[in-house]
């Protein structure tokens, strides 16, 4: 049996990450139609691909009996988009991060699970063999309790400058800390299991986006008059089990590195990870001892992975197989509650304290 799936919006990311990959699947995935409102971009995407092109998802939804779609439209558009299809019954699996706010997140995972529908947040960052090894090492207690978390994922000058990423109204009112800091959270929870948030600490800052002479640095153009994103975060967060975890994100920051880099910390009481990449973690290595040595272990990893296609795979056999989605709305809630702290402690300038609501 196949499923019958679309896609909602086909910039950079839908197709690269989600039409691409779902086309090797051809024996579980049946694509019928793209939706965009750039009318020649849809029009393109569905002419290379041979399928149908909408320009209002809606008419796609009711015309089509689809079983699933991905949402890869601006962040700011997630939740209601998300929302519309699951009111019409159809399993969604929306790009990362899933709302602009805890609130967006909530609204989306209480309606899919009221529906009885499937639900998939799309970090295809989870899919790396190098966070997957990580896991190993928590799963098999190789780390033992996990009292300090450390992420850092910040770019030399990057300011996504098109509206998808810096129009209030699109980017969900939100820079570099909702865009990219999801990223370096998501990795982080994944290896603590999603331990709960208690507190937040934390600062956002606006150093790079609203100066006229750094357009050239970044990428894309923009108004500086508008700009009022911020391009860089830090935050302290306390955790269930007396975890600290600290962040630092940026989508610009005076640093040696002229690529975006990734670097994480896990400290246990029998071991350690460190890990590197970009979004995801590339290149990771386990730190403990033996009885009379200390030691040093790296998997074996191939080149070349291909994330994107194991995440679509990965929500289509959950759909299905009617099984749980390997990344889950509940993980985005905790999540959510984090960024939502720190945007709130910064405008506060206090510590924000944290209660993750029932689903
Ligand atoms: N670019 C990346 O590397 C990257 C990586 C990971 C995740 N993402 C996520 O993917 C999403 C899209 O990013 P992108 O880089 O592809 O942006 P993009 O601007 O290239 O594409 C967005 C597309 O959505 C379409 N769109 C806007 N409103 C729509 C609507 N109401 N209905 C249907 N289509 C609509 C736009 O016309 C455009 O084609 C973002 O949430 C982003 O966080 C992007």
């Amino acid at each position: 049996m196949r499923i019958r799936y679309g896609i909602i919006g086909v910039g950079g990311h839908g197709r690269n990450r989600h039409l691409l990959p779902l086309t090797k699947l051809r024996d579980k995935v049946e694509i019928i139609a793209v939706a965009d409102i750039n009318k020649e971009r849809c029009e393109e995407v569905a002419y290379q691909f041979k399928i149908k092109c909408y320009t209002d998802y809606m008419d796609m939804i009711e015309k089509e009996s689809l079983d699933a779609v991905s949402i890869v439209t601006p962040t700011g558009l997630h939740s209601k988009i998300a929302m519309d299809v699951l009111n019409k019954k159809v399993n969604v699996l929306v790009d990362k991060p899933l709302g602009s706010n805890l609130d967006e997140v909530l609204n989306v995972v209480r309606t899919a699970k009221h529906k009885g529908l499937k639900l998939m947040v799309g970090y295809w960052s989870r899919f790396s063999s190098a966070l997957q090894f990580g896991k190993e090492i928590v799963d098999k207690d190789l780390l033992g309790e996990p009292y300090m978390a450390y992420g850092y994922l910040v770019r030399r000058r990057g300011i996504p400058g098109i509206p998808t990423f810096i129009d209030k109204r699109l980017s969900g009112g939100r820079g570099a800390l909702l865009d990219i800091g999801c990223y370096i959270i998501d990795n982080l929870l994944t290896l603590l299991k999603f331990r709960k948030p208690i507190s937040v600490i934390g600062k956002t800052y606006t150093k790079f986006g609203n100066k006229k002479d750094e357009i050239k640095f970044n990428w894309g153009n923009w108004d500086i008059e508008n700009f009022s994103l911020e391009d860089y975060a830090t935050g302290f967060v306390k955790l269930e089990k007396d975890i600290s975890m600290i962040l630092e994100v940026g989508w610009a920051a005076n640093v040696s590195h002229a690529e975006e880099r990734s670097y994480i910390r896990v400290l246990g009481d029998k071991g350690g990870i460190e890990g590197n990449g970009n979004e995801a973690i590339l290149d990771i290595s386990f730190h403990g001892r033996t009885d009379n040595f200390l030691v040093d272990m790296k998997p074996v990893i191939k080149k070349k992975e291909d994330m994107s296609y194991e995440m679509v795979k990965s929500f289509v056999e959950s759909v299905l197989e009617n099984k749980e989605p390997p990344i889950t709305g509940y993980e985005s809630v905790i999540l959510h509650s984090i960024i939502d702290g720190i945007y709130k402690s910064s405008e506060e300038d206090r510590e924000i304290r944290i209660v993750i609501p029932e689903i």
